[in-house]
């Protein structure tokens, strides 16, 4: 990703009010993509996120042999139907794009796909083990010079065994992994979370006409299983909220609406952290599109108080979790999240990158191996940061600037182009922020 940066200082420290369509929710586009290619027939994908993540995955699904047609609403795939991905001829480069990569490998176990896959230097880095060994046990042949790294191998023959037993991490996308691989199983396949992820394959695989079973931390899906195409429409992305929901936080007496946000109950565990610390949230026109909760959310900004982030709540709000040490610095009292050990091996290692950030700012941040406790309020000053080519914190770590005296230099800001591309165009429309290339 490019080395860039990006001058900001505030223009204000007033109060702003505002109505926010935040870009379509990534774990449903990609999924959407994924889905669409191995579904007999169309899949219409309404308002996708166009970032770079999900163009990652439809490049990578056309070169499987899906076609693609690009219109202004949205996208149409045509599906290859079950088994019908061709081998690719050069390794799958799914660029930044964790759940890309971990869902595709499911998905290509469960056609019976020889593959290589690989990614960017910081996918490259990250732990590909807990999808692998699963897939391994179902019997699928995997090829590694890298320790379970990037680039891997995949080859799989048809009918894989069906999975039972516990995943090694709550993590939405080895669970959706195995689920993907489930479809090339003959038998009934069991999974148990040690804690509840995201269920968005669950919903999505009901959708294209696959039952999913779910009962607690518990998924059955039955194969060998086909999927059937279908319009699926992109709800606006809860984790692209967070950040002006932040910034409303920062700012009492702020009013923003969001239009259309995903409010699944598995994505708002951070919605819900900001009431805990003072902020009205309020959910209006709830409704229920294609079997995900949707609402328009009202957030106003009051004075704030730290929370403790519980363990049980973390895979709920895992990627939100560098804004809660934002607000942390500006709240009254502590703020402590634990249980959160995961950040550490996000697209950067996201508990360093927040209080290294944090602490360049002159915070006091105390860091454990699992997760930081600030104590607040705190004055910050502006300093010279590292995004870490990471786009959770260089959106975390430019709200912290708008609240520090004087100007900060932000290295690595366009990493935002993974989930929103946009995020700094927007704070300007709210004209709370002088933003500058160097
Ligand atoms: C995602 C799951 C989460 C999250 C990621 C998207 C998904 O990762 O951090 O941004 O779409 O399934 P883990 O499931 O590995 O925690």
């Amino acid at each position: 990703m490019s080395s860039d940066v990006l001058k900001i200082s505030a223009r204000n420290a007033d109060p702003f009010e505002g109505q926010l369509r935040v870009p379509s929710d990534k774990s449903i586009t990609q999924r959407a993509l994924l889905f669409g290619a191995v579904a007999r027939g169309t899949t219409h994908v309404a308002s996708p996120l166009r970032s770079a993540d999900s163009l990652a995955v439809l490049s990578v699904i056309q070169e499987l042999g899906a076609t693609v047609t690009k219109y202004p609403d949205g996208w149409e795939i045509e599906g290859v139907g079950e088994q019908g991905l061709r081998t690719p001829s050069r390794p799958l480069d799914l660029q930044n794009s964790g759940t890309g990569v971990r869902l595709l490998m499911g998905l290509l176990a469960g056609q019976g796909v020889r593959a290589t896959l690989t990614g960017d230097d910081s996918l490259q880095r990250r732990p590909m083990q807990r999808v692998l060994a699963p897939l391994a046990s179902m019997g699928v042949t995997i090829e590694s010079h890298r320790e379970w790294r990037l680039p891997v191998t995949l080859l799989s023959r048809l009918p894989l065994s069906p999975f039972h037993g516990q995943t090694s991490v709550a993590s939405a996308q080895v669970k959706s992994a195995i689920l993907l691989a489930a479809l090339g199983a003959r038998g009934l396949s069991v999974l148990e979370e040690p804690r509840r992820t995201r269920d968005h394959t669950e919903i999505m695989l009901r959708r294209f006409g696959v039952p999913v079973h779910q009962a607690g931390p518990r998924v059955e899906v039955s194969g060998p299983a086909s999927l059937q195409g279908c319009p699926v429409t992109c709800p606006a992305d809860p984790s692209s909220a967070a950040p002006f929901a932040t910034l409303a936080a920062l700012r009492p007496g702020s009013r923003l609406r969001f239009s259309d946000l995903l409010v699944n109950p598995r994505r708002f565990a951070f919605f819900e952290a900001l009431a805990r610390m003072g902020v009205a949230i309020r959910q209006e026109h709830t409704r229920d599109e294609q079997g995900e909760p949707l609402a328009d959310v009202v957030v106003e900004g009051g004075p704030l108080q730290g929370t403790t982030i519980v363990p049980e709540e973390v895979p709920d709000m895992i990627d939100e979790l560098p804004l809660v040490a934002v607000l942390g610095c500006f709240a009254e009292g502590v703020t402590e999240v634990r249980g959160a050990a995961e950040l550490r091996v996000k697209e950067s290692d996201r508990l360093e990158a927040i209080a290294g950030g944090l602490r360049a700012l002159g915070a006091v941040v105390e860091l454990f191996d699992d997760g930081f406790r600030i104590e607040g309020p705190q004055a910050l000053r502006g300093n010279s940061l590292s995004a870490r080519d990471d786009h959770r914190i260089a959106m975390a770590l430019s709200l912290a600037a708008l609240h520090a005296e004087g100007t900060s230099h932000l290295e690595g800001s366009q990493s935002v182009q993974v989930s929103y591309p946009g995020f700094f165009e927007q704070l300007d429309r709210f004209q709370i922020a002088k933003l500058d290339y160097a």
